[in-house]
């Protein structure tokens, strides 16, 4: 398995150095902590760490499935637009890869492209006969369209509430199965390596706020994303890139760090928190407006509201500079409110919370970060560069997004590559010489002697200065500026030792801002989500290839 993965994965990166991070975050002493062992550990519970579950145990592995909060905290619970797949006959795979490999700007992994977009038919298929009830028109999957797509191929479920409802059939799924406990509350530490490079398991911190090590054959990293290192972002407080954190401290490659995925339309009221307004309702026809009531997204791109989410996020930031105003509008006033009611009830229930009538009212919005294209480099049998590490969902770098995630791309492949993992997994579990453990383990940290920062300062500052900083518009000064000041606080926050998740996180935020400004610096071009106003063109002699940390 390591040897494919070598093999697979030799594709003359652009490599810097990884950040000079302690090993463990935290103490510990096997002598006086609570351990568990199984076969196989799956952190993270959103379509990928669930789907891998089934497949893990299904494969006849003992299962845990940690989560940081409850199962209603992922990013999948909260996706609205829905999954794509080729599922009209219209439709047809080649298409789906060409948005795929167009939209990715010339860093996809082809192979794993072609992968992901023929199993998603037969895996929606099987979601269906587990019980997910994608919604219908005339007896058919109503498919809807979203930005970069040449065809309608994104069915929803509930309505705007896809993840929801995918996310509730997996969970009764795997409730389901005797071999899989899930653990809720469960904030996971770090990954336990041993000297020869495997993952043996974890250190976490349980809903009781004691200690605990899982000890695991095989470890599957299905924690999602990294959304609340920016103060504007459509994802849950979850989002705290801790998988990306712990994984780097464990020696695995990162890669494609500075692809952060802009969503162009978040709910913009002042002091409201932000919602994601889904891009199905562009796909449906809602049009974009500036503050003076113009239409201008067809003088940015030819296929105005329905360009990649690159562009259209790009297009609103410069409407809103041009008209001096902090947001845009949707106009979805020709909509058919009952319709809408129905189609979009997520939607429906926010703006009229903020007495919003869709009939007569303009939606502000505006973009905020969404999705962490890059991640923990894998290869496509869902290996990292650690042993018996394998990776699934956002966290994943696969290489089906190239540098550009299509919309509705994420949850097919959170269903792709969790199966992929948990198969894998359950077979390296099975082989008689897995690692079984270090059983004893003590990990000692001298306190540091350095005064301590308020860890809620440093999380608003450290959220706007990436915002401003390492934002949609990018330029070099800015960028090593924001790592001067991340470097400042690491100084301060790093070398601590914590005993709660909020110490931790803040931890985790400032390892995974310093790599995504670093790569952002480095890659002096144009591509996908990463947009350098010095550098506004693609420099494909350089730059057509990844930036890995190593
Ligand atoms: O707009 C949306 O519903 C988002 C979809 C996605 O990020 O895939």
């Amino acid at each position: 398995m390591a040897g494919f993965y070598v093999k697979k994965m030799a594709d003359n990166p652009i490599t810097l150095k990884r950040p000079a991070v302690r090993r463990y975050l935290a103490p510990i002493n096997t002598a006086s902590t609570q351990q568990l062992f199984t076969d196989c550990l799956i952190i993270g519970a959103g379509i990928a760490g669930l789907r891998a579950a089934i497949e893990a145990a299904a494969g006849g592995c003992e299962v845990i499935i940690t989560c940081k909060k409850t199962l209603e905290d992922s990013n999948t619970w909260h996706a609205q637009g829905g999954i794509a797949s080729v599922l009209a006959e219209e439709d047809s795979f080649e298409s789906h890869i060409e948005d795929t490999l167009t939209t990715g700007c010339g860093i996809n992994d082809i192979d794993v492209v072609n992968e992901v977009v023929k199993d998603g038919p037969e895996l929606i298929k099987q979601l269906i006969d587990w019980g997910t009830e994608f919604d219908k028109v005339k007896g058919k999957i109503d498919i809807t369209r979203e930005g970069g797509h040449s065809h309608p191929r994104i069915a929803h479920a509930q309505g705007d509430c896809t993840g929801r409802a995918i996310a509730q059939t997996l969970i009764k799924k795997v409730q389901k199965k005797s071999n899989i406990s899930i653990v809720q509350n469960f904030f996971a530490i770090d990954l336990i390596t041993n000297d020869d490079n495997e993952c043996v398991g974890v250190i976490g911190q349980a809903a009781n706020s004691q200690k605990q090590i899982i000890w695991a054959k095989t470890t599957i990293l299905a924690t999602g994303g990294a959304g609340k290192l920016y103060r504007e972002t459509t994802n849950p407080e979850t989002a705290t890139a801790d998988g990306l954190a712990m994984a780097v401290r464990a020696g695995a490659i990162l890669r494609d760090m500075e692809f952060m995925q802009f969503h162009p339309t978040t709910l913009y009221i002042a002091g409201a928190s932000r919602a994601l307004i889904t891009e199905t309702l562009r796909g449906e026809g809602a049009v974009m407006l500036d503050v003076n009531g113009d239409k201008f997204m067809s003088a940015y791109h030819p296929d105005a509201e329905l360009a990649p989410r690159d562009i259209v996020s790009r297009a609103i930031l410069q409407q809103m500079l041009k008209t001096n105003s902090t947001h845009v509008f949707l106009d979805i006033r020709h909509f058919d409110k009952a319709h809408f009611a129905k189609r979009f009830p997520f939607i429906n229930e926010i703006v009229t919370s903020f007495d919003i009538d869709i009939s007569k009212d303009l939606i502000p919005v505006r973009p905020s970060a969404h999705y962490m294209v890059g991640g923990v480099k894998t290869d496509a049998l869902a290996n990292t560069s650690i042993k018996n590490l394998y990776t699934c969902g956002e966290i994943a770098s696969t290489g089906l997004h190239g540098a550009n995630r299509l919309g509705s791309n994420s949850l097919l492949e959170g269903l792709v590559f969790g199966k992929i993992a948990g198969t894998q997994a359950a077979q390296r579990s099975k082989k008689p010489n897995g690692p079984v453990g270090l059983r004893k383990f003590r990990i000692d940290i001298p306190e540091s002697d350095r005064s301590r920062l308020d860890t809620s300062d440093v999380l608003n500052s450290l959220r706007s200065l990436m915002w401003r900083n390492v934002g949609i518009i990018r330029f070099a000064k800015p960028l090593a500026e924001a790592q001067e000041i991340i470097s400042f606080w690491d100084r301060y926050v790093l070398d601590k030792v914590f005993d709660s998740p909020q110490g931790w996180e803040c931890q985790n935020i400032l390892t995974t801002s310093l790599m995504i400004a670093k790569a952002a610096e480095a890659r002096t071009e144009s591509r996908g989500t990463h947009f350098r106003d010095d550098f506004p063109e693609s420099d494909d002699e350089k730059f057509k290839t990844h930036i890995e940390f190593v």
